[in-house]
């Protein structure tokens, strides 16, 4: 199994700078708890991209959140805003349980929030206070977030943005003036923005699309973070915007060695900065391999119907070649509320059989390092 094998290890390898085991997270709502994310496990090596890519509602940003110790905030803002009795009660029963270190299971009940771990430089993020975790965020692990404009102060120059997070995490004091510049100006050239003297002055009103994001790279970059999270980090941008956007992403990796969660639906981006990738759909990886694997030679009918419904070019020449026709995923994605039963691809599944509709599967390996969560992945027509 693809979580059997991760969590049968014990501690980290010497390579991995983020390792995910058996998470889960759930919001509450007005109509029950949301299932965001279950049973996701996967990890980062140093100087690796792994990215989880699926489609909308599938649960990407929920692990982002869930990694950066933000996840319950969000989850638990309708409950606060909302009056709503029954779901305040499921917070306070999630303290509860926090607070004698026992899980869902465990206290006999279904509750919102994150569980599992997530190990990340030999600690177990879940286990860290806000004090600690704020330690770590924005200055160990960074997030470049999904749309742009709002995460940016209008009110402060490109220079004073970019420094910010190194303001912030100076908790000693220590940061003088001069290493501060010369760690922005490091930063802002990485990302290639142009005429950094100048452009350093400039607040965000006067970026165009595309430099605005390549700053906050830059102020996700500027502490020396081992592990940055970019969320869709080049979507509704053109062509020529976009290519800069991930050759700021791959410089960064390559040349600051750090490890990349990239978070995106785009295939184009995927395959231009993943060495790694995880197919998410309802909550769960349905596939994970490397990004040539997965991309090109697809074992899990989601990955198929994902692929066919936007495809590539390599992807269309196939979709020609055999003769077959480009269209979208039958139906819409599962209800997060109410989930389906057994496998949760299974009501738009062309090759669902009883057993998909009765049995979650399991991750099979169908060579090394490939795995599919597929009851049936033998009986599928070769891709
Ligand atoms: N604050 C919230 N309260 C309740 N449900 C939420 C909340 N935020 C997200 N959800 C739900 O959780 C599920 C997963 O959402 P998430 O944003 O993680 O998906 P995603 O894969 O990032 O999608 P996208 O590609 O559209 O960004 C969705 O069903 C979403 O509607
Ligand atoms: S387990 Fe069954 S329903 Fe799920 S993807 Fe495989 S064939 Fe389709
Ligand atoms: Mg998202």
């Amino acid at each position: 199994m693809l979580s059997g094998t991760w969590l049968n290890a014990v501690g980290m390898t010497a390579d991995e700078v983020l390792r995910v085991e058996r998470l889960r997270a759930y919001y509450t709502s007005k109509r029950g708890l949301v299932r965001a994310v279950e049973d996701v496990s996967f990890s980062v090596n140093k100087g690796q991209c792994v990215a989880l890519f699926g489609e909308s509602g599938a649960g990407k940003t929920s692990v982002a959140l869930a990694i950066l110790g933000l996840f319950d905030r969000a989850a638990r803002y309708y409950a606060s805003v909302s009056g709503d009795e029954e779901n305040k009660q499921l917070w306070r029963l999630r303290d509860e349980a926090k607070a004698k270190g026992l899980t869902s299971r465990e206290m006999g009940l279904e509750l919102p929030g994150v569980e599992g771990h997530i190990w990340f430089e030999g600690r177990d993020l879940l286990s860290l206070d806000e004090t600690e975790l704020r330690r770590i965020r924005g200055n160990r692990i960074t997030y470049v977030p999904q749309g742009t404009r709002k995460s940016m102060n209008p009110y402060l120059t490109v220079e004073q943005q970019t420094a910010e997070p190194m303001r912030v995490h100076d908790e000693d004091g220590t940061l003088t003036r001069d290493e501060a510049m010369r760690r922005v100006l490091e930063a802002l050239r990485l990302v290639e923005l142009n005429e950094v003297d100048i452009r350093r002055l400039q607040k965000p009103p006067d970026l165009s699309v595309g430099e605005d994001q390549r700053v906050l790279i830059a102020m996700a970059l500027v502490t020396r973070p081992s592990l940055l999270i970019a969320d869709e980090p080049a979507t509704a941008v053109d062509v020529g915007v976009r290519s800069r956007i991930i050759e700021a992403l791959e410089i960064a990796r390559s040349e600051m060695g750090l490890a990349m969660l990239l978070i995106s639906n785009d295939q184009g981006i995927v395959a231009d900065l993943a060495d790694q990738v995880a197919v998410m759909s309802a909550g769960r990886i349905m596939e994970f391999g490397t990004a040539e694997r997965v991309l090109l030679s697809p074992g899990h009918p989601f990955t198929r119907a994902f692929l066919m419904s936007n495809p590539s070019m390599e992807i269309l020449r196939r979709i020609r070649e055999k003769g077959l026709r480009i269209r979208g995923i039958p139906g819409s994605p599962p209800d997060p509320v109410s989930p389906p039963q057994g496998c949760p691809f299974h009501p738009r599944c062309q090759f669902a059989d009883d057993l998909c509709g009765r049995e979650v599967p399991e991750y099979r390996q169908v060579e090394e390092g490939h795995w599919v969560f597929c009851h049936k992945y033998e009986e599928l027509p070769e891709w």
